[in-house]
Parts: structure tokens; sequence; C-alpha cells
């Protein structure tokens, strides 16, 4: 059987943060391996009155077939929220309504991609994005995060190979590393783009979650002007369960997104669509989003002062100013890898750092999520952790 595959299945692999996931369904076990979001914030009320009074009002409509483009009064909530909240521009007409904005990176990668393309990707950088891309088969060539955003050397030199088709970046609050470009970085960014025929796509799925520090520009738009999309998510504002997100593009790109699209499922869920707008209609969506992030504040506090106080000497991190995730660096040779063995016998858990490197770097990194753990867990867990970091220390020396 193995033998029917089509050849770019041998470079695809099953994401290894779902393998982990398995491994914490002990309920004994405090996780910091998920990406997801803290189910108490979820606005399950207002969610199921909004389900019941449009399937009261338009059932018939809401569950009939619709078209690809999505909602237009949801498309268009969007592009105002955009203006009132990033003071940006953005034709509704150029938003495509997809499923997760996961979706988007599959229909760029359909619409852009050759075999043997090169794709600029963060180190580290999105594995879901990794994983997406790599059914296109082409050439990951990475470009080191800085503090403040990506190396500029490198990329400047990235940019002049040949065959770059993409940069895709998360300038905010990055999945995994918890990065945030700078004002300036990502007016040099766009300056280096500009010159470029690369396209760069912007995946914003974390920017409403900041909760510190000064808001940023995206740089589609707010510096870039053309050869860019910027893409969205309800995922983490609302709910991932809708499957909800969408990507801004011209109208070029975002026909032949919407064929694209079209192949694969026509279009995203309508009954999600319609709930989701309602939802936000009938809603104070700012005061819902303020909760979350004061709860996120909190956890991400309580993380990083438990990792200041508990863990050994020689372990750097990161220090978001919103979204969910942190990042370790331990010190150069050793390997997080071998560290999530003696963490799951202490019954803690987190994702390994390499997975998140298309170069096989980064065996001495790992990622923690915030998000989806109470102070009290995030406390415990952390204690087992610096536990199971002094045995790995001593254990090195
Ligand atoms: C950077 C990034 N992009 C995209 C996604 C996918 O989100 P969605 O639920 O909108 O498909 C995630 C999910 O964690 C993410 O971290």
């Amino acid at each position: 059987m193995a033998t029917k595959f089509a050849d770019r299945m041998q470079t695809v692999h099953r994401s290894f943060i779902r393998e982990i996931l398995k491994v914490t369904e002990d309920p004994s076990i405090i996780s910091f391996a998920g990406g997801l979001p803290n189910p108490e914030l979820f606005p399950v009320e207002a969610m199921r009155k909004a389900a019941s009074d449009v399937l009261a009002e338009s059932g018939k409509e809401v569950l009939q077939y619709s078209t690809t483009e999505g909602y237009q009064p949801l498309r268009k909530f969007i592009a105002d929220r955009y203006k009132s909240e990033k003071g940006i521009e953005v034709d509704p007409e150029d938003i495509l309504l997809t499923t997760g904005s996961q979706q988007c990176l599959d229909l760029l990668g359909k619409v852009f991609l050759n075999s043997g393309d090169r794709v600029i990707i963060e180190r580290p950088g999105y594995l879901g994005a990794i994983q997406s891309f790599s059914f296109f088969q082409p050439e990951f060539v990475t470009v080191g995060l800085e503090n403040d955003g990506p190396d500029l050397n490198e990329l400047e030199k990235i940019l002049a190979m040949d065959k770059v088709k993409m940069f895709y970046a998360v300038p905010n609050f990055q999945n995994p590393s918890g990065l945030t470009y700078s004002a300036e970085k990502r007016k040099a960014v766009a300056e280096l783009m500009a010159e470029s025929d690369t396209l760069f796509i912007e995946d914003d799925p974390y920017g409403e979650l900041r909760f510190m520090g000064e808001h940023q520009t995206p740089l589609s738009k707010g510096y870039l002007k053309d050869n860019c999309v910027l893409l969205g998510s309800f995922s983490k504002i609302a709910a991932p369960g809708f499957r909800l997100g969408w990507v801004v593009a011209e109208s070029e790109v975002r026909d032949k997104l919407v064929i694209a699209k079209q192949a694969s499922d026509l279009h995203t869920s309508t009954v999600s669509q319609r709930i989701m707008y309602r939802f936000m209609k009938d809603n104070d969506i700012d005061a819902h989003i303020e909760k979350i992030r004061e709860r996120y504040r909190r956890q991400r506090e309580t993380m990083v002062e438990c990792i200041e106080k508990y863990f050994p000497e020689g372990v750097e991190i990161t220090k978001p100013e919103g979204g969910m995730f942190l990042w370790i660096t331990l010190p150069e040779g050793m390997s997080s890898m071998d560290l999530l063995d003696t963490a799951v016998a202490h019954k803690v858990a987190f994702v390994p750092g390499r997975p998140f490197y298309v170069d096989g770097s980064g065996e001495n990194t790992f990622r923690l999520n915030f998000s989806n753990s109470d102070e009290e867990h995030i406390e415990e867990g952390i204690k087992r952790m610096a536990d199971c970091l002094k045995d790995f220390f001593s254990a090195k020396k």
C-alpha cells in the first residue's frame, strides 16, 4: 500500500505537538505543551444565544450552501475592526473568510508554490506553517529571530537568492517564541520586502492579545502597500471550535485563493459564520477580549515569576507582551528532547524546540504555553520543571 502514496507524503509528518498531546491526556500531568486558549474564557452562554437566535430567525438560509468569499456582514465587521483597532483601511471585498487561518496557509501554498521554490520561515517557526507548506515540496530557508524581529542581514541575503517565493512571518507574539517585531524592524523588513518580488505573508492570530506594552501596526497595509497578505483568526478572541479565519488579499491574489478554496471545501461553514457574526454584533467584544488579555497577563506573569524564582541559573527566557507562549533556551549542548522524558516522569510536559527549526537546530530550546493553565497549576508545573532541570543540570556536569 505504501508504494501508492504520493511523493509529497514523504516530506510531511504528523504534527509533533499533536503526538505530545496524546501523552498529556493523563490528567495528573500538568501540560504546558498544547497551544490551547483557556476554555474558561469561551463565551458559551452568549454563543448559545447567538446560535439559537440565528437558527430561529434565518434557519433555512443559515443551513444552506453559500458563497466562497464568505458572509458579507462578517467581512465588513472585520474591515471595520481593522480601522477602529489598528487604524488601517481594508476593503471588505479584499477579505476571504476561511476555515480557520490554518486553511489560508494551504490555499497560499496551492496558489503560489511550485516544488523547489524557496519559502522563508522564521527560526524558530510556526509548526503548522511548516507542515502546511511542506505539501508543496518547497525548500525552506530560515531567518533567525532576534528579540525585536528577524535578523535583517540574514533576511537581505536570503532575499537576494533565486526563487524566493514567500516570507511567512508571525510578527506579534509569535508561536512558538512569543517574540514581537519592533516598529523599527517592521519598517526595515517592509523596506527590504518592497525591493523584492517575494510575497510577504503576515500571520496575525495573536495581535489582539496584547496585555502589556505598545500596540504595533501590521506590516501589511501599515508599511507595505502590495505584494503582501494579512491573515487573521477568530480562534483566540472567540473560540477555535468555529474554525473561522480570514485572509486579506488584493483582487488578483484573492481571485486565485477563491478558486483554490472552491476546490478544497466550496466555502467555510455558513453556520459558523452566521453565529460568529451574531455573537460579535450582540455582545461587547472589546470587553470580552479585555477579559482574555487580563487573564493571560496574570498567567504569563505567574509563569515568568515562578521561572525566575525556581529555575536554575543559565536558563534564558523570552518575556512576551501578549499571546500564549514563552520560549526557553537551555545552555548549549543540552537536549530538551531528553529533558522531556524526565519531565513526563515528573508529571509535567512542554514542547521541545527542535521541530520548530527546519534546519534541525534548536536542540536546547523548548516552548511553554501559559494560556491554558491557571496560576496554581502554573506554579506547581514550573516547580516540577525546576526539579527536573536541577537533576538534568547536575547529571550533565
Ligand atoms: C501562528 C499561527 N497561525 C495560525 C494558526 C491556526 O489558527 P486557526 O485556529 O485560525 O486555524 C495558529 C494556531 O495556533 C497559529 O499559532
